[in-house]
């Protein structure tokens, strides 16, 4: 029983890890330049275009990808929140990915930083016009300007959002004793935390490397093709 329990096991790819950690950096990079302005915004629209590479790969991954990246494995309805929830003041939750109010936390996340993301490129300084979007001269002045305005203001939802995020994973720890932390990097957690005990142990499937990385080609060249539609 002793070894069941601490016996390991691999719940998370190596993509959605460097994809989660690669966007905290990219997410406070993007917070420092844009705040500094001026020379730093050339590095502000290079963390914008790799953010949303990083965004379409995980879209694409989550149809694609390993078990536990699949949205088909996290995204669920309310009855399944709900009895999650219940199990949280039971002896569990045990999940091998997302459980299915993190899963439903996660497909917030990624739509709000693609918000984000997405009114940036169409973000401009309309007044001095010295740092557009790369999309800002397809729309007009009026609407950059809104664009501009909600870039701004969403950064403060995303921030609510990161703040719960980061909580959620805290009281895991505090609570539950389970590091959720630890698992995003190493890709492990322990057996107990993933079945109830006498339960079989879930088969997940581990999608190729090379898959992941054909992928973020792919999506890179999307989002250099959108960039340049701006001319
Ligand atoms: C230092 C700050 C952060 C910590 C400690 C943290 C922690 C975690 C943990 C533990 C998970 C896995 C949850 C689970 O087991 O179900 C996770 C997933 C996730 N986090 Fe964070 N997070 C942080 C910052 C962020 C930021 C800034 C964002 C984006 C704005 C973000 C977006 C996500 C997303 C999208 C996932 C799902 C990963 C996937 O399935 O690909 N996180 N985070």
């Amino acid at each position: 029983m002793a070894d069941e329990k601490l016996q390991k096991i691999r719940i998370w790819d190596l993509p959605v890890r460097l994809f989660h950690w690669s966007l905290v950096v990219l997410m406070v990079v993007s917070y420092f330049t844009g705040r500094w302005g001026g020379e730093w915004m050339k590095f502000h629209f290079w963390s914008g275009y790799a953010i949303l590479t990083l965004l379409l790969f995980r879209i694409a991954w989550g149809f694609v990808g390993s078990t536990t990246a699949r949205f088909s494995n996290f995204v669920k309805g309310p009855a399944a929140a709900f009895g999650h929830l219940r199990e949280m003041f039971g002896k569990g939750p045990h999940d091998a990915g997302h459980n299915p109010v993190g899963g439903a936390m996660v497909v917030v996340l990624i739509l709000a930083v693609l918000a984000q993301v997405a009114a940036g490129m169409f973000s401009a300084d309309t007044d001095l016009g010295t740092v557009n979007g790369p999309l800002a001269n397809l729309i007009a002045d009026k609407t950059v300007d809104k664009m501009t305005a909600f870039h701004k203001y969403w950064f403060n939802v995303l921030l609510v959002l990161v703040a719960l995020h980061v909580l959620a994973a805290f009281v895991y720890l505090a609570w539950k004793r389970q590091n959720l932390i630890g698992a995003m990097v190493t890709g492990s957690k322990r057996a107990d935390q993933v079945v109830a005990p006498g339960q079989p142990l879930p088969v997940l499937k581990f999608a190729s490397g090379r898959l992941a990385i054909s992928l973020l080609i792919v999506c890179a060249a999307v989002v250099y093709f959108i960039v340049r539609l701006g001319g």
